[in-house]
């Protein structure tokens, strides 16, 4: 029997350490109570878990304070309320082509409704941003920058502490969705102000668990208001965090599964977790990089990429045919007739051999046109925390089974 290989990670982590769903399972069956509600010791007892997960989640972000986190859905609720708490009418914006929809849709229509300016740096056709064409493009009225630290389509790590230096006293606001848990990131020494996190990725949480630091000093208006536990007597919001920003129950059963994740992060050490990472990239990128017909996209370097690879499965070039560079690492012509289209090699994984890998657009549609694959997108291959170079190999095999048109 074929055995199943996940390499879809940068969708959402799996499987997850046995100690998440213990957390979990051990507040729904043995705490069940509502944190910061009530005084009984199971209140209590709920509050310490949920206080635990920010002080781990400190941790991993060197946050001096943990009560400058607020816990989120997602990330996408986080970047949400940066995006649409923090800027004002007449502010100006700078992001980059290789955003997710997260970022780029809140921001596009905040520039529809005539509330932001917004300027899209150019990356190059590695996904790269070179810092030095940011300031050109800051103004008076230029608020916030808005970075996605890897990219979700093809690995590709910005050099953050670069781009601070690029924007100065303006507020960064880092979507780390791809590298929270599997890259190091420290809000002091990397400079930033807005730190939005998803939980469910190489945090190794649950899906709807994320987060937000929010760099002392620095406010914004809360999107929602209401209960939270805290100075009852009061009918307006409290205006300390983490309550400002905290209104309603949480999804306290998913906190402490993440706190769970976090912790064993924190056990493993994500220096160490990155080299695992980096070892399996090092090793895909070397088995592909001469398969005929295959185009690898990206830095093509584990040590600039989180592991995270998109492919497409291109037509070889006649002798002597005029071809234009796209993508990079080898010669993408466009979709031909014969070529194999990114769903159908996610499906032929997908069935011939149990490997389940996310193909399209990742929901990053200006990413893939940086990288010259929009619209049909890629094959994604995300590796994580507990794939084995065995299962590399496997992937590698299929993939040039496919190239040369044997895997029917
Ligand atoms: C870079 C990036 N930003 C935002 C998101 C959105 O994540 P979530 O669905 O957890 O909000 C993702 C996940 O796909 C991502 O990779």
């Amino acid at each position: 029997m074929k055995r199943l290989i996940y390499l879809d990670n940068a969708a959402t982590s799996f499987p997850k350490p046995p100690e998440v769903m213990e957390a979990m399972l051990h507040f729904m069956k043995d705490v069940g109570a509502n944190p910061g509600r009530s005084g009984h010791y199971r209140a209590v007892e709920a509050d310490r878990i949920v206080r635990g997960a920010r002080e781990s989640v400190a941790r991993l972000f060197n946050i001096p304070k943990p009560d400058q986190i607020v816990f989120t859905m997602n990330v996408t609720e986080a970047l949400n309320v940066v995006i649409n708490g923090f800027l004002k009418q007449g502010d100006h914006v700078i992001t980059t082509s290789m955003e997710h929809n997260s970022v780029l849709r809140p921001l596009r229509h905040l520039e529809k409704i005539g509330t932001i300016t917004l300027s899209i740096v150019q990356c190059d056709n590695r996904g790269r941003l070179d810092p030095r064409e940011i300031p050109p493009l800051i103004g008076k009225n230029t608020a916030l920058m808005v970075l996605n630290q890897a990219s979700n389509v093809c690995g590709t790590i910005q050099d953050v502490r670069a781009v601070k230096r690029a924007i100065g006293e303006i507020p960064l606001l880092l979507d780390v969705a791809q590298t929270a848990g599997c890259f190091p990131i420290d809000v002091e020494a990397d400079g930033i102000d807005f730190l939005a996190f998803t939980g469910h990725k190489a945090m190794l949480g649950p899906q709807g668990t994320g987060g937000l630091y929010i760099r002392e000093g620095l406010s914004l208006e809360p999107l929602t208001r209401g209960g939270t536990g805290s100075v009852s007597e009061e009918e307006f919001q409290p205006g300390f965090m983490p309550d400002m920003l905290e209104s309603g129950t949480r999804n306290n059963v998913g906190i402490a599964g993440l706190g769970a994740g976090v912790d064993f992060v924190l056990r493993q050490g994500v220096s160490q977790i990155m080299e695992h990472d980096r070892t399996l990239t090092a090793a895909l990128l070397s088995a592909l990089h001469d398969v005929a017909g295959v185009t690898v996209y990206g830095p093509l370097n584990a040590r600039e990429q989180t592991s995270t690879i998109s492919i497409t499965f291109d037509s070889l070039l006649p002798p002597g045919a005029r071809y234009d560079y796209g993508g990079c690492g080898a010669v993408n012509l466009g979709l031909m007739e014969e070529d194999i289209y990114p769903a159908e090699a996610g499906s032929i994984l997908n069935t011939e051999y149990d490997i389940l890998v996310r193909t399209g657009l990742h929901c990053a549609p200006i990413a893939h046109k940086t990288l010259k694959t929009f619209p049909e997108g890629t094959v994604r291959i995300s590796m994580g925390y507990f794939n084995t170079l065995e299962e590399v190999e496997i992937v590698a095999a299929a993939i040039r089974r496919i190239a040369s048109r044997e895997y029917s």
